[in-house]
């Protein structure tokens, strides 16, 4: 590689994600002071927009860290040691979660999945039905699994909780979908939803939040496992005044409020079609690679498709570390690497954020040659059937589908 790579360096990673230049100016004003006077401003205009992004009337608590933070967050908050978790391993990210409920001495009781697909609501709705002493006292799910673009079906999840007749809290992670896929805290009846600033929000990393329903601050209330700077109780008390009870990331608050006003003048219901348009046409790209055997989509299940990240999986005797690596350097683009059992046998492309059309086709451009130049069988055209997709698809949320 040469010592300078000109143009724009591509960061199609799922997250963090591009910071666009307005969020970048704003989180570079000076800070200000986190108890005079300006800064209640500042966290009316974050603590109340923010409401509207997770579709909720109830608060959302911000930390300064980053999503694992958050996950820490829910889970010490409204659950005792010993309790039971049921927790759906869709991938890597909800293997994480489920050994740190491990860690933190839960007992995590774990319903597997081949990793190509979400959650299965009949799965869980059995679970709690044969859980007649309800042990189990929260149900865990990933919204979208980073590590394997496969989404899981939030709604249908808390039907199969209330068909079971189960009082069991369902804590859900959408640290990649959040202002990527449409989701509804509220109706959907989440009792707390963990999220990231570095992927749908557009900010670099380093907040991360709770949005908690009442049942998830009266369970907070009776709650045993130790917490100190997670506890979400002096956050909701200095939230009353729009405060933090320690020192907030200032700079990054700033900066959110001017990418919540991004996500605004955009309109939610747009930003989730852009996000499955750039999806669907980047799935068909690698369907037409695929064409020529060397690779597939990771997720198998066309309902349980991400719009905020495609997972591709090469066939047998090929690197998918080989081939982000050759990419980088021939390209100046970061793909987002295989994680867990995919290790090396997948890569991810994140087309989440602040993205646009000619953007994805530049990134589809990228792996395209990619591919070719690696020797991994690939039929061309990939970027042709991608760019047909965009031309068909409508660009907002009224337009037609192909
Ligand atoms: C779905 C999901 N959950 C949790 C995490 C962990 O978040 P963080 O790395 O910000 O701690 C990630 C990170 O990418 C993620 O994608």
């Amino acid at each position: 590689m040469n010592a300078r790579s000109p143009g724009r360096h591509f960061l199609q990673i799922p997250g963090p994600t591009d910071v666009p230049g307005r969020v970048l100016r704003a989180i570079s004003e000076p800070t200000i002071d986190h108890r005079g006077p300006a800064f209640a401003n500042l966290g009316r205009s974050v603590l109340t927009g923010l409401k509207r992004v997770f579709r909720t009337g109830g608060p959302v608590i911000v930390f300064p860290a980053s999503g694992t933070g958050a996950w820490e967050a829910a889970l010490v908050n409204t659950l005792s040691p010993g309790d039971a978790v049921l927790m759906v391993r869709t991938g890597w990210f909800a293997t994480l979660w489920s050994e740190m409920a491990t860690r933190l001495g839960l007992e995590p009781i774990i319903l597997d999945t081949d990793w190509r697909r979400g959650a299965d609501p009949a799965a869980i709705e059995d679970s709690l039905r044969r859980d007649s002493g309800h042990r189990i006292r929260a149900v865990c799910v990933v919204h979208n699994e980073t590590s394997t673009g496969s989404v899981s079906p939030i709604a249908a999840v808390r039907a199969a909780i209330d068909a079971a007749g189960h009082p069991a809290l369902l804590l859900v992670d959408t640290i990649s979908s959040l202002a990527s896929i449409d989701y509804r805290h509220q109706d959907w009846g989440v009792d707390v939803t963990v999220a990231g600033s570095q992927k749908g929000l557009m900010l670099p990393p380093g907040l991360s939040f709770n949005a908690v329903s009442e049942r998830a601050i009266t369970s907070s209330r009776e709650a045993k496992l130790a917490r100190s700077y997670w506890d979400w109780r002096p956050m909701l008390e200095a939230n009353a005044a729009f405060y933090f009870p320690y020192t907030p990331a200032t700079n990054l608050l700033r900066g959110l409020q001017e990418a919540l006003a991004m996500l605004e003048e955009e309109g939610l219901p747009n930003v989730f079609v852009r996000h499955d348009r750039h999806a669907a046409a980047t799935r068909a790209a690698v369907q037409t690679w695929g064409q020529a055997g060397g690779v597939e989509l990771q997720c198998q299940a066309p309902t349980d498709y991400s719009s905020s990240l495609t997972a591709i999986r090469l066939s047998e005797g090929h690197s998918a570390d080989a081939l982000r690596a050759l990419i980088l350097g021939r390209f100046n683009m970061s793909l987002g690497n295989g994680l867990g059992i995919l290790k090396d046998r997948v890569f991810r492309v994140g087309h989440l954020g602040d993205f646009n059309d000619l953007s994805l086709i530049g990134a589809l451009a990228g792996v395209e040659m990619g591919l070719k130049l690696a020797g991994v069988p690939c039929a061309s055209g990939g970027v042709d059937a991608a760019m047909s997709v965009l031309a068909a698809f409508g660009d907002g949320p009224d337009a037609d589908k192909p």
